[in-house]
């Protein structure tokens, strides 16, 4: 198999765009804060902790380097240092968490191994509210997650923010325009963390604007028609934002060279396939429709953990690809795969595997096929963006994503055509409720979960014996941290009274109110 590992941003003109590039030293929050960058209109880039001063020199356009967080200690042997001399660049430089350690221990100040360590919304109290933390107020909610602590800042640096627990929270060398954060601006949790990314990126950097979607979208097309060539491909619609974007813009670049396949595992939403047909029939689409749940079902008999049936799902689907592909003639793969689908892959550098999504940490390696992810550097909103230029409507555009594995990872245990039609109709009800209820564009996802256990009802007179579903409803902006929404108890009660009305086989609906983390949104 191979993976066109360049990024693709390489072929787009930016050249002429000023750029923060944002250096990864492993926090699963790195792509995020390249992404509040872009939301403020400034291109930015993740590159490895490894790169060099005299590499990061080369780049056109560089006006600021962020270090981002990590998950490891500036005294393991292993974690990522970066290199001494990028502070001597006189770019401005900004560092958040384990960056903020790694540029105190770069300059020569010192940092500790904490103790207890300091987890979640703390209040920042802000001694000098200039450069990076100019017009906030004298204290600040800021979200943090850390065990180390700065203790000591070499000369030129000043302490500019402490909380309760970590007496520099906030440094700044004003002369050299370096800044350390312990705390996550990036986050929502903070609340006025883009107001600080804001005045790193534009007052302090003086990025200039030039970043959007519509800047882009030339460009791209000209990309993957030098990416596929003369080839033929195909891709793996499966009624996403991004597989449905990501289809619509080659189709547009190499037109009927695209087969776009849509494969029913089985593991769908409720009339998806009949949704699909509806939605496409006005592209001249070259796409076809497979019926393959039986074979996914018989794949995945009797298997119930979670990650070994994120692999089988992920493995027959390119089985069913890959015949469709040899039929089709392709050489290559378009994939949807975005952003965010790669960080929770665990394909930065140093940050830890969470979930294997299937789309990217599945793909079998003897893959006859090349691999070609034309949103690999896109994130959500952004993906969001395009398909609303190419046209898709509203109901493709804004649609709440849905995982690549489908209802195989909503159901606990093991995975059957019955199971899935419960879990299939359950979260149709919740979905169609929070949409009446005009809630839908303001959840992240509303989906139902089933469980591998039963439990004691009466219904008339009669003791039942069913099945709990358990509903899941959660407000995220970036996937990364989540809560769960505070939904009336009158449409819960509506939908739990449709759920057990409507499918025979549910007795009790019960409401998950764990935020993320420690839970994640799935619960597998
Ligand atoms: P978690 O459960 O990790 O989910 O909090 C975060 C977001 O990712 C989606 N998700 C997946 N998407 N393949 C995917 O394509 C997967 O294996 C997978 N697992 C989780 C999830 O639906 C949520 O939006």
């Amino acid at each position: 198999m191979t993976v066109f590992t360049k990024s693709f941003i390489m072929g787009l003109n930016i050249n002429h765009m000023d750029k923060i590039i944002v250096l990864d030293f492993g926090g699963q929050y790195c792509h995020l804060i390249s992404r509040r960058i872009r939301d403020l209109g400034v291109f930015s880039e993740v590159l490895p902790a490894r790169t060099t001063a005299s590499e990061l020199e080369k780049i056109s356009g560089l006006k600021g380097i962020i270090f981002s967080g990590g998950g490891l200690s500036v005294f393991d042997k292993t974690s990522p240092k970066g290199h001494q001399n990028i502070l001597e660049l006189g770019v401005p430089i900004l560092g958040i968490c384990y960056g903020h350690q790694v540029i105190a221990h770069l300059s020569g100040g010192i940092v500790t191994a904490g103790q207890a360590g300091e987890y979640g919304i703390t209040k920042l109290k802000i001694k000098k509210r200039v450069s990076v933390l100019s017009s906030l107020k004298s204290t600040e909610p800021v979200w943090m997650n850390h065990r180390d602590v700065v203790t000591k800042l070499a000369s030129g640096y000043q302490t500019l923010a402490s909380t309760n627990h970590c007496q520099i929270a906030a440094f700044g060398n004003v002369a050299k325009n370096i800044y350390g954060l312990q705390f996550h601006p990036e986050v929502t949790h903070t609340p006025h963390g883009q107001e600080i990314l804001r005045n790193f990126a534009l007052k302090i950097c003086r990025a200039k604007k030039g970043w959007g979607v519509e800047n882009v979208l030339t460009d791209l097309t000209q990309e993957i028609k030098q990416q596929i060539g003369t080839s033929r491909a195909v891709i793996g619609l499966s009624g996403g934002v991004d597989s449905s974007t990501a289809a619509i813009l080659v189709n547009q670049a190499i037109g009927k060279r695209l087969t776009a396949v849509y494969v029913d595992t089985g593991l769908m939403r409720y009339r998806e396939t009949e949704f699909i047909e509806q939605v496409f029939k006005k592209y001249r689409l070259n796409l076809k429709i497979i019926r393959a749940g039986d074979q996914f079902f018989k794949a995945l008999k009797g298997v119930t953990d979670p990650e070994k049936k994120r692999k089988i799902i992920g493995r027959t689907f390119i089985e069913v690809f890959d015949r469709v592909a040899e039929k089709e003639k392709a050489k290559v793969l378009i994939q949807g795969t975005i952003y965010s689908d790669r960080i929770e892959s665990g394909i930065t550098q140093y940050a830890s595997t969470i979930k294997s999504h299937h789309n990217v940490g599945g793909l079998p390696k003897n893959m006859k096929l090349r691999v070609y992810e034309p949103l690999r550097d896109f994130y959500k909103d952004e993906v969001r963006n395009i398909a609303k230029k190419l046209g898709l409507p509203e109901s493709i555009a804004r649609r709440h994503v849905f995982p690549g594995p489908g209802l195989g990872i909503r159901i606990v245990g093991e995975v059957t055509p019955e199971r899935a039609e419960i879990v299939r109709q359950a979260s149709h009800i919740v979905e169609e409720e929070i949409a009446k209820a005009g809630l839908y564009n303001r959840v992240w996802m509303a989906f139902a979960v089933l469980l591998p256990i039963r439990n004691v009802g009466v219904e008339g007179d009669a003791r039942s014996y069913k099945f709990p579903v358990v509903v899941r409803i959660v407000e995220s902006k970036d996937a990364m941290t989540a809560n769960f929404a505070k939904i009336s108890y009158k449409i819960l009660e509506t939908i739990s009274t449709r759920i057990t009305n409507e499918i025979k086989a549910v007795n009790r609906v019960v409401y998950d109110i764990s935020n993320k983390p420690p839970a994640t949104m799935e619960w597998e």
